[in-house]
């Protein structure tokens, strides 16, 4: 008997399996190329993202203009170190900076490279102008937060997968109720208090969006005592929420912003920390860096990603889709016990589904999304994460939505 071959798809995950650490488990999916809102994968079946790279191709995939830029320079200079200048950096830091209006930006890569730094300058602001004794500073999180995967970022995490079994954990630390102003409140009176360090939309928890006065007022209790408020926008900055950060529709302005993701459009690793002097100063040559920080590469791939934001009204378009989409789901509730809840603002967008947290339905649903044509991650068990390309159409979105009426009618 003649043994089945096997897929493409198949050798590719068996490969994956074989020689690849398992910190990952992927939907059974090989993506071989990207454009816009879609994807496809190595037998050549065409799906919609929805996913975004966790909102890092917020431009889409391989963006024509950041692609030329990346590739233009690329053939130029790609990384100097910052033992010396470079062509590059100066004018993006100045672009960069008066868009999002703060003193100065601290170029790194990933996005948990840029919670770190901003973790060591509140540090640093808190024993050279707060005043707090050497060693004694205390950074405040939120429960359900997800900063990334380091150390010192895990050690304030509260989800048991990303925490257990890597202590001994940070001192310095305190976790407090997300959305709980009163909660803060109270943790801000210690006077060692240096940071509150909060996404203001908690997107790896599952999408969960902060009554409307949580973030003023965390900002107005932080402000009382002398205590940094940073927004870390690496998730939902970059348009993703219909405005160019999230704290835009709240009025409200960080000491200190962290970007990354689609800084880049998902090109490269590209993130960012924004503030004003007083904060950005404390930090002098010798005392932190990073070999590919701010490399030129880096640099007009970035500045090309957020024209392209703009050029394309990228806010606007997720502000109004994401209203629109969020509603034609909420008519899809009618229809159906399965989904009990759809939240989110702009394109970054769960649904609930009726089911136990531990149950494997909504990966199932995921399953069934991608065998017609979407694909899109279960978060936190019974969430599913719902956030494509900010370039996508309403004929596009009333597409998806029929895939996801079609799928959750055949449960
Ligand atoms: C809010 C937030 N902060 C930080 C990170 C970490 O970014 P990176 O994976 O690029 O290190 C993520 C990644 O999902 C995130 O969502």
């Amino acid at each position: 008997m003649i043994a089945e071959s096997k897929t493409a798809s198949e050798v590719l995950i068996e490969k994956e399996d074989q020689y690849g650490a398992h910190n990952y488990h992927p939907m059974p999916v090989v993506l071989d190329r990207g454009e816009g809102v879609f994807v496809w994968d190595v037998e050549g079946t065409r799906y919609y993202d929805f996913l975004s790279s966790y909102s890092a191709v917020n431009q889409g995939h391989c963006h024509p203009d950041i692609i030329q830029a990346l590739t233009e320079q690329a053939k130029k200079l790609t990384l100097t170190s910052r033992a010396f200048y470079n062509s590059q950096l100066g004018g993006y830091e100045e672009y960069i900076t008066k868009l999002f209006g703060f003193d100065k930006v601290l170029p790194m890569n990933s996005g948990v490279e840029a919670v770190e730094t901003a973790m060591k300058l509140s540090r640093k602001w808190a024993y050279k102008v707060k005043g707090i004794e050497e060693n004694q500073a205390v950074i405040i999180f939120a429960t359900g937060n997800f900063h990334g995967r380091t150390l010192s970022v895990v050690s304030a995490s509260t989800d048991p997968d990303s925490k257990a079994g890597f202590g001994p954990y940070m001192p310095g630390m305190k976790v407090v109720e997300y959305n709980n102003i009163e909660a803060l409140r109270a943790a801000v009176r210690d006077k060692n208090v240096a940071a509150f360090i909060v996404e203001p939309i908690q997107g790896e928890a599952g999408v969960v969006v902060p009554d409307d006065n949580y973030l003023k007022d965390a900002l107005a209790v932080c402000k009382e005592n002398q205590v940094l408020f940073i927004a870390d926008e690496i998730q939902t900055g970059i348009a993703r929420t219909g405005k160019m950060i999230c704290c835009d529709h709240y009025d409200v302005k960080p000491d200190v912003l962290l970007l990354g993701k689609a800084l880049s459009g998902g090109v490269i690793p590209v993130s960012a920390v924004l503030a004003n002097d007083e904060v950005m100063l404390t930090i002098q040559p010798g005392e932190h860096g990073s070999t590919f920080g701010g490399n030129p590469l880096a640099c007009v791939v970035a500045q090309e990603a957020l024209e392209v934001v703009k050029r394309e009204k990228l806010s606007e378009n997720a502000e109004a889709l994401g209203a629109f989409f969020r509603a034609e789901i909420e008519k899809l509730m009618e229809e159906t016990e399965w989904i009990t809840l759809v939240r989110g603002k702009g394109l970054l967008n769960a649904i609930v589904i009726n089911c136990p947290e531990d149950s494997s339905l909504a990966w199932d649903i995921c399953v069934k999304f991608k065998e017609h044509g979407l694909l899109a991650k279960p978060t936190h068990g019974n969430k599913i994460r719902l956030a494509p390309p900010l370039v996508i159409t309403k004929e596009q979105i009333l597409e998806c939505v029929a895939i996801i009426r079609k799928t959750i009618l055949s449960l």
